[in-house]
């Protein structure tokens, strides 16, 4: 295998995730981003966001002289890394440049690439002949072509080679990937891509530019639709007194269908999959398919929020539509999902926000935010660094991430600080008979009313 030499422009979790784990393989990385005050912590080794096995990783590439942290595109396809004893200048540049830029909403749920534009814009007429632009950043089918039109160079290749990395386990999914996807109109710097990659042994899909685009948006819909349909599966079991785990494991046995993924849910949240499944819909109607089931994918996700809340009010008023003012509701869970500190899109804010309209008093622990750590919705909750204080003198508490952490609650304890013992278990995260055991009215999702 040749060690390569890889410039990764954007240093979020896919960023720095991508450095780390090319460097292991065994190429040479340099990582920028415009952002001097997190390169200076990367470069320290310090890491800003939670992910098991990356600040190991980033030692041990840094320390064998193979990945490297600078401020600013240019520097990257430009400059070796630290402790190589040269510049990629003097040996010809970097030969694959990864974008791991945001591609975040932008106007109608069209993705803003304004991002990606501005890093070609700044290092194209940098990059040495024969270099491959990589194309990480989930973004619309045709990207691709437009970036190599904007490039404007025939002897350099755009790229598209998706990530399927989740947050919280970033590493191992690079490490032990499902399936490397490369598209590109030129077959060799698909297969040059691809190589960068060989020591992983997945299977590898090699495809044009457009098909590998439109993989991650049609992989991400799809996990979309799985999970709004397993929240409709639940609601349905409420109505005819079925109970959800069953039969989600009963369907799980089907290797067509699989186990994962089968969680139902306050609704599936991220800064992924709300993200791609509008933008999916863009797409869609861009090229004039009305894409029905995905709207209805969405649809159900936005009525779950409502739905957590309708199930709130019935157990702490004991009535349908009942009014949540002057009670108290202790929050467990802030985050979009468990393992992670990330709150972008959480479900978990999306319904307390929905509590709160309803005039209900939040009070939020998530074991992410340290004591101390900034409230990422003042005025919607008040966020507490002991899980007991946020049961204090609270009618219910409702539990919105799936933190392992909340099955081993001591549910005396908690039944003796609340004003009256009632739990909602959106994620169905606790054995039932606990917390009953101790005195508190649980109700969860799909297991009869
Ligand atoms: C998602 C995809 O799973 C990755 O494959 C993809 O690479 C990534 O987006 C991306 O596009 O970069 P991620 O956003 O990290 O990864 O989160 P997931 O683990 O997919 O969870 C998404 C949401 O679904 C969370 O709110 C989670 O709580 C919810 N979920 C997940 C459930 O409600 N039930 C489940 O069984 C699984």
């Amino acid at each position: 295998m040749f060690a390569r030499r890889i410039a990764v422009v954007g240093t979020g979790y896919v960023g720095v995730t991508t450095g780390a784990c090319l460097a292991s393989l065994g190429h040479r990385v340099v990582c920028a981003d415009v952002d001097a005050a997190k390169i200076e912590a990367l470069s320290r080794g310090v890491v800003d966001i939670l992910e098991p096995g990356l600040p190991e990783l980033i030692a041990e590439g840094m320390a064998a002289g193979r990945l490297s942290f600078v401020v600013g595109a240019k520097d990257a396809v430009s400059s070796a890394p630290a402790g190589t004893g040269g510049t990629n200048t003097v040996d010809g540049g970097a030969e694959v440049v990864f974008l791991c830029v945001p591609t975040p909403m932008g106007v109608g749920g069209v993705a803003d690439l304004s991002i990606v534009e501005s890093v070609i814009e700044e290092v194209g007429h940098l990059l040495p002949p024969g270099a491959v632009v990589v194309n990480k950043s989930t973004v619309p089918v045709g990207t691709a072509s437009r970036t190599a039109e904007l490039l404007d160079r025939d002897d350099v290749a755009v790229v598209s080679n998706p990530e399927f990395l989740r947050e919280g386990s970033a590493v191992r999914d690079f490490l032990n990937p499902d399936r490397i996807v490369v598209g590109c109109d030129k077959q060799d710097a698909a297969e040059r891509v691809a190589a960068l990659y060989a020591r992983l042994g997945a299977p590898t899909v090699l495809t044009d530019a457009a098909s590998a685009e439109l993989v991650k948006y049609a992989a991400n819909c799809f996990l979309a639709m799985k999970l709004s349909y397993v929240n409709a599966i639940a609601e349905l079991c409420e109505r005819l007194d079925a109970n959800v785990d069953d039969v989600t494991e009963g369907m799980g046995y089907d290797r067509r269908i699989g186990t994962a993924f089968l969680s139902p849910g306050p609704g599936w949240g991220g800064s992924c999959l709300p993200k791609d499944t509008h933008a999916m819909l863009q797409v869609a109607d861009a090229a004039d398919f009305e894409f029905r089931l995905l709207r209805a994918t969405i649809d159900t996700n936005v009525r779950q929020r409502q739905r957590m809340v309708d199930k709130v009010r019935l157990a702490v008023t004991g009535k349908r539509g009942g009014s949540l003012s002057h009670h108290r509701i202790g929050v467990l869970g802030l985050t979009f999902k468990a393992g992670t500190d990330d709150v972008r899109d959480s479900p978990a804010l999306a319904v307390a926000a929905l509590l709160r309209q309803a005039g209900a008093e939040l009070v939020a622990y998530d074991p992410s935010f340290a004591a101390g750590a900034t409230n990422p919705a003042p005025g919607l909750l008040s966020v507490v660094d002991d899980v007991y204080l946020a049961g204090k003198d609270a009618d219910a508490l409702v539990v919105l991430t799936e933190w392992p952490e909340f099955r081993s609650l001591d549910w005396a304890r908690m039944a003796g600080v609340m004003r009256r013992p009632v739990v909602v278990d959106t994620r169905n995260l606790l054995d039932p008979d606990v917390p009953r055991r101790a005195g508190f009215t649980l109700t969860a999702l799909g297991r009869g009313v």
